[in-house]
């Protein structure tokens, strides 16, 4: 028997009400913007209002997808977050009927930091390959948050992607090798007690250029394509340059010559959201991938590189072919509106937002209305979440 091919049939990308920007951000800690927009390469990043969390983004961006194929099929739907609400129950199972997916899938959360929409992509795979009849709902979900005035701050952000992952895929094939690189690091983490990260930066960037180049690697061991066959490269994007970097050191680990052009020629259309966007850690690679799409002229049968990197941490170098057709199924005008739409945020109603904590004492919280965004989070009651839909 063949396999028929597997991999992303439909995508659609989500984010919060605010966005902040970065000149404001710089004035207010003294620094030259320069350092943000060149240095860093971030222009704004997206603030959760007061009534959104990893949830309500994740719906929204699932949404779309329900609204065009319906749940027919959906046997298991794979939430990817690092900045979940509940330490027991699925943040997949929250969204549940705010987006009426069916009772007949396992709902399952997954995590190892920026990593797990990568997981749930290649388990999603695994699960089409033993039966192809079946489609898996993949969702990465982060809202990226660091202690106020750290080096780590202007790289916040936030953003959910949803993945439609099937047999015979409108979009993009996954092809099979794939590379791995897994190693015990502190290079950015956060304890069960804390609301922010903690990371140790140059640490962490030293981290990913190593573990992209073992997964590069290990990817090659496996049987995988040249580097110059790929017409562009995805990476995980902490903060853009930070692609503008690995993919630096990947060229020239492997006796390239790294000029600038030759990067910016092959990161160039990958970036261009999540510079607005910031970090959305799981869904980082995945907004990448979108802004490609969006972007970039006819890739019908090229071969795109995805590098995927969760700090602690795990790597993964993987490539995928795009299908004839691909462009009908893009959602590139709603994905332009959700990051056009978003309401400049004032720095102190930032700082605001940032100190707000979750009620812990069980009594009914109403969460006041902020965003205008399809899903919010109405209140907090007897520990439990209660969210609405407009
Ligand atoms: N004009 C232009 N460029 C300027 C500038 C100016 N006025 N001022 C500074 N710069 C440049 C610097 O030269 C530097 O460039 P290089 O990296 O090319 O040397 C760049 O701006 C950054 O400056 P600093 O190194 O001084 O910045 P920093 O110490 O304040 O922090 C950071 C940088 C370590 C990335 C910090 O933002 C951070 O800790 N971020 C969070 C951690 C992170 O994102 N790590 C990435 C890898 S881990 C990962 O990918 C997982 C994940 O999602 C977290």
């Amino acid at each position: 028997m063949t396999t028929p091919p597997v991999g992303i049939h439909d995508l659609s990308f989500a984010t919060t009400h605010y966005a902040l920007d970065h000149a404001l951000l710089a004035d207010r800690l003294g620094v030259d913007p320069n350092k943000f927009y060149l240095g860093i390469g971030q222009e704004t990043m997206s603030v959760a209002a007061a009534d959104e969390d990893i949830v309500t983004i994740a719906a929204a961006a699932a949404q779309p997808i329900i609204d065009r194929h319906g749940v027919d099929h959906i046997r298991t739907v794979l939430l990817a977050t690092e900045s979940g609400v509940d330490q027991s129950k699925s943040a997949g199972l929250y969204l549940h009927p705010l987006i009426g997916l069916p009772n007949t899938a396992r709902v399952v959360e997954l995590k190892q930091a920026c990593y797990g929409g990568t997981a749930g992509l290649q388990f999603a795979a695994g699960l089409i390959a033993r039966d192809p009849s079946q489609r898996v709902l993949v969702i990465a979900t982060d809202i990226a948050k660091y202690e106020l005035d750290t080096p780590g701050e202007p790289t916040q952000g936030a953003a959910a992607v949803a993945m439609l992952v099937s047999a015979n895929p409108a979009i993009l094939r996954l092809e099979p090798h794939s590379g791995l690189y897994s190693a015990d690091i502190m290079d950015f983490w956060r304890p069960n007690y804390r609301t922010a990260a903690l990371v140790d930066g140059k640490t962490s960037v030293n981290a990913y250029q190593k573990a992209t180049q073992e997964a590069w690697t290990d990817y090659r061991r496996h049987g995988g394509r040249d580097l110059g066959e790929f017409a562009a490269f995805c990476y995980h994007q902490p903060f853009t340059r930070m692609a503008f970097k690995a993919h630096r050191h990947l060229l020239e680990s492997q006796g390239f010559t790294a000029d600038t052009a030759a990067i910016d020629a092959a990161i160039r259309h990958t970036t261009s959201y999540n510079r607005t966007v910031g970090n959305s850690y799981t869904a980082s690679l995945y907004l990448g991938l979108v802004s490609l799409l969006d972007h970039a002229d006819d890739l019908t049968d090229q071969p795109i590189a995805f590098i995927s990197y969760g700090s602690g941490s795990v790597a993964e170098f993987f490539s995928g072919t795009l299908q004839p057709g691909y462009h009908d199924h893009l959602r590139t005008d709603a994905n332009r509106s959700a990051v056009t739409t978003r309401v400049p945020l004032g720095y102190d109603r930032y700082r605001e937002l940032h100190e707000a904590r979750t009620p812990t004492d069980g009594r009914y919280h109403a969460i006041p209305e902020e965003t205008t965004r399809p899903f919010r989070l109405a209140a907090i009651s007897g520990h439990k979440r209660i969210y609405e839909s407009r």
